[in-house]
């Protein structure tokens, strides 16, 4: 089978990674280890967008070289995903000679074919967003705050077809509903599309931009921006190679709301169909983190650093606080408030609790050797219940990529097992010598046992470390099936186990 090709936005070398830049990678890395864990490999792609504007100037005003910068920004980035637990089978930089030379023979062949073609322009363009502006782009008949000085200008420079590709994008979108999730981010690029679609600007000449890929047709300017960046999946799945097509098409692009439309979604599916490549089965565009309701970015991401959150309470923490608290597809808060109160309640109190005094009872009840289990009665039938919906809606949100609402489910099925717990009051029954309730104590901890490592197999993709650190306590190595270890078969029965652990220390 082939493997489950996924890739994350490239980041852009222009500053440092904050939580927006965190997140994408978390949520990308619990689905390439949802996808293995459920049983097909998976290859996930992420990397870094060097080339531009802004990065050159950034370096000039450093006075050093642009890939000096980026190599540094690339370490920061590559750090980052070290210290968030990150699983990347591959990490692309757009300055790598593989990409320049995929992104080379590109151009060169759409310039042959008459898809790319050079005309002036004349327009009014913004520095700041580096970017060609409309007479629609004005709000109330000025250019908004965000593009920063507007001059007008004239030159030269390539296009790109896109216009003639309308018809077919949408056509390709009403017969593909699933392409764009979540769904309403799809309508919306049909809307878009009902406007007139411009050429696409492709270059910029080299005495304006020269920290850019040369065109191969004319090496007085650099190719700009999307024609470049979006070209990295396929450069990472060796376009021009033989086993090209072992990865090619992507499963799946996760990427933020803010470069689906126009450029995920119109410029990339037409680039691909006009060199012939196959498109991409989907495209994920997930939502902002905000601070104060303000969409974080390299200005506004300082004041809290997702990295300095790792090191406070661990990489396990922070992963399962974002993936629980962002709802795909839409924007969530940050705030430390809220992240401090999932840390104690759903991590501290509900399961790092559950392992501590479950751990601790086994140790003193029966020396650390799990007990048989009995015929289940109310309370255990109850609790086998909960697992069985636990274990089917999660399973369905998570191929949903719907993670909070699985987690949600999990931790409702951990809360469940500390209510038994609460119900069958095994620290009282340890006190009794009667035979019916040292059975009750067998069955009550066996039962917890099993509870607990089936709740623990289901968070091994969103908390990688946490989880073999529980399985380890359980005498088991991580799980790598979920076919083989969510059925309820009281398996440890009989096997010794470990001392109680601190999974969630209070701050
Ligand atoms: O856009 N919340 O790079 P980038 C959530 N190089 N996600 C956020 C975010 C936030 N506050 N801020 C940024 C680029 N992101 C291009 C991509 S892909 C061929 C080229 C996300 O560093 C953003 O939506 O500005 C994007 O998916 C990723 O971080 C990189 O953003
Ligand atoms: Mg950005």
């Amino acid at each position: 089978m082939k493997p489950y090709y996924l890739t994350t936005a490239i980041d852009y070398a222009n500053g440092s990674p904050h939580l927006g830049h965190a997140y994408e990678k978390i949520l990308a890395d619990v689905i390439s280890r949802t996808k293995k864990v459920m049983g097909q490999s998976a290859h996930f792609v992420t990397g870094l967008d060097e080339h531009g504007q802004k990065v050159q100037q950034g370096a000039a005003k450093e006075g050093i070289q642009p890939q000096v910068r980026c190599d540094r920004i690339a370490n920061e980035f590559q750090k980052m995903l070290v210290t968030l637990g990150i699983g990347h089978d591959d990490y692309i930089r757009t300055t790598e000679t593989r990409h320049k030379q995929v992104v080379t023979a590109l151009l060169q062949d759409l310039f042959e074919r008459g898809e790319i073609y050079q005309a002036e322009y004349s327009g009014f363009y913004s520095m700041r967003a580096e970017q060609f502006l409309q007479e629609k782009d004005k709000v109330d008949g000025k250019w908004p705050e965000i593009f920063g000085e507007v001059t007008e200008i004239t030159e030269k420079n390539y296009f790109f077809k896109l216009g003639k590709y309308q018809e077919w994008l949408l056509q390709f979108l009403e017969e593909n509903p699933n392409f764009i999730l979540p769904a309403h981010r799809q309508s919306q690029v049909i809307e878009f599309l009902k406007e007139p679609l411009n050429d696409l600007c492709i270059s910029r000449p080299k005495d304006r931009l020269s920290w850019g890929i040369p065109l191969p047709f004319d090496q007085e300017y650099v190719t700009y921006v999307w024609f470049d960046a979006l070209v990295n999946y396929i450069t990472a799945a060796g376009y021009g190679q033989e086993d090209f097509t072992k990865l090619w098409p992507a499963d799946l692009h996760v990427i933020g709301k803010d470069i689906l439309a126009p450029p995920h979604a119109v410029y990339w599916p037409i680039m691909l169909k006009a060199c012939n490549i196959d498109l991409p089965k989907q495209i994920l565009a997930h939502g902002w983190w905000t601070s104060s309701g303000e969409k974080m970015s390299k200005s506004t991401g300082e004041s809290i650093s997702p990295l300095e959150l790792v090191n406070d309470y661990g990489a396990d923490a922070f992963r399962f606080f974002v993936m629980r608290e962002m709802k795909v597809g839409h924007d969530a808060e940050f705030s430390l408030e809220r992240f401090e109160s999932r840390y104690r309640a759903d991590l501290g109190n509900d399961l790092g609790n559950l392992v501590s005094r479950l751990l601790h009872m086994c140790s003193n009840y029966f020396d650390s050797v799990v007990p048989e289990n009995y015929e289940p009665e109310q309370p255990e039938i109850e609790l086998q219940e909960k697992w069985k919906v636990t274990h089917k809606t999660s399973l369905e949100f998570f191929e949903e990529f719907q993670f909070s609402l699985g987690l949600d489910q999990i931790s409702g099925f951990i809360r469940a097992i500390n209510k038994y717990a609460d119900e069958r009051v095994p620290w009282k029954l340890a006190k009794s010598s009667d035979a019916a309730d040292q059975r009750n104590l067998q069955n009550c901890l066996s039962n917890m046992v099993e509870a607990l490592r089936l709740a623990n197999s289901l968070l091994v993709a969103v908390m990688p470390e946490i989880h073999s650190k529980i399985n380890e306590r359980l005498g088991l190595p991580p799980c790598k099936s979920w076919q083989a270890d969510l059925s309820w078969d009281n398996r440890l029965n009989g096997k010794m186990i470990k001392e109680k652990i601190i999974l969630f220390p209070r701050k």
